[in-house]
């Protein structure tokens, strides 16, 4: 089964062929950084109209790196949630067209689903290594961040075990880059600047998130307020070797948390395979000291491919093709939401328990 994946929900406009084992066929991932960079953060309306602009040059690049013409696909599969709704929409609208016209099964896919199983994907000759079900996943990304005990590939089989209360993971770097003058998206240049950086020089200017002993939930807001009280503090942003040593601190406090949790996680659900999924994934610092406590603690760590990580379509047509498989599809009256299907445990907003 060839299915053609669609993704439209934030930033990227992407399309990919991926078959049901996950062999990915083509992956087009065209990025709109470069028009929300002066915003500093991603603009809605700007977002929708580069979708509507780049949608179907994107779709049609995917389908000829597969060596396809649109009748030759085995159905489209398309993220309708979670995301902004006017980008959702305009990837819809193209799905729902082409399924139309091609009279191919259209499937609607739940976005976090499809990071959730991204680490299934396979693209290259040797097959990559992949877990067996149930796992453990922490996903984090720029929307979202949460720990997940799946299952299997769908989304009744997938349960929150708990999520942040404010800022996501990578929200939660792209604010503290902005206050430190380093651009959108902030991630990439943190966790570079973090490299040179020691985080025990600053790390008295920062707490730890969420330290509490029994929660599998997140907090960020604090951690990012005291960068900015740091920040105020000395009357502008640190340079030089002060801003990599507040970079390598800002960074080992928000991984701590992460590895620690998704470490407890697995503890209290009793697994010992841990999946990493979402562009803050792509962190070095995170994948170095994951793998680290991972093996001492008796944990099987899969992480994908920085590609797999970040948002792409080769993860919707897989989780499409999974639906495909078990003999679901959707109808044309399929609507786009901007939450998530996933059942959610974790109370926004409330501050730090
Ligand atoms: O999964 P993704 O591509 O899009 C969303 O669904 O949000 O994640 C993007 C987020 C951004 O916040 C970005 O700053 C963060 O992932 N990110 C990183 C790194 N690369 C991307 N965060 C930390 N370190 C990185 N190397
Ligand atoms: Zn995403």
């Amino acid at each position: 089964m060839r299915v053609l994946g669609i993704e439209t929900s934030c930033d990227e406009t992407a399309a990919a062929v991926v078959t049901e084992t996950g062999q990915v066929l083509s992956d087009v991932v065209k990025s709109q950084i470069a028009l929300h960079a002066p915003y500093g953060g991603v603009v809605p309306e700007i977002a929708s109209r580069d979708h509507a602009r780049a949608v179907v040059p994107v779709i049609r690049e995917a389908l000829a790196g597969a060596g396809m013409g649109p009748d030759d696909v085995d159905g489209v599969a398309v993220t309708v949630r979670p995301g902004l709704l006017g980008a959702l929409l305009v990837g819809l609208s193209a799905a729902k067209g082409l399924a139309w016209s091609t009279g191919k099964p259209l499937v609607g896919v739940d976005h976090l689903v499809g990071h959730l199983l991204a680490v299934f994907l396979q693209r290259g000759a040797e097959p990559g290594a992949v877990p067996e079900y149930p796992f453990v996943a922490l996903l984090a990304s720029g929307g979202h961040t949460a720990l997940y005990r799946v299952d299997g590939p769908s989304i009744g089989a997938i349960r929150e075990l708990g999520a942040t209360r404010d800022d996501a993971a990578g929200e939660a770097f792209d604010k503290v880059a902005k206050l430190l003058g380093l651009g959108y998206p902030g991630g990439p240049v943190v966790d570079r600047l973090a490299a040179g950086g020691h985080a025990e020089r600053a790390r008295e200017a920062l707490p730890r998130p969420m330290a509490g002993k029994t929660s599998l939930e997140f907090s960020f807001s604090g951690v990012k307020s005291a960068v900015a009280r740091h920040v105020a503090g000395l009357g502008r942003p640190p340079e030089g070797e002060a801003l990599a040593d507040l970079c390598a601190a800002f960074q080992s406090t928000v991984v701590e948390t992460l590895v620690e949790k998704t470490a407890r996680a697995a503890r209290e659900e009793g697994l010992t395979r841990v999946v990493l999924a979402g562009g803050v994934a792509a962190n070095r610092g995170l994948r170095a000291r994951m793998g680290e406590v991972c093996k001492k603690r008796g944990l099987s760590l899969f992480v994908p491919p920085i590609a797999s990580c970040t948002d792409n379509a080769a993860m919707i047509a897989y989780v499409g093709a999974q639906r495909l498989v078990s003999g679901e599809v959707d109808g044309m009256d399929l609507s786009p939401s901007t939450k998530t299907a996933l059942p959610r445990i974790t109370k926004k907003g409330g501050g730090p328990r």
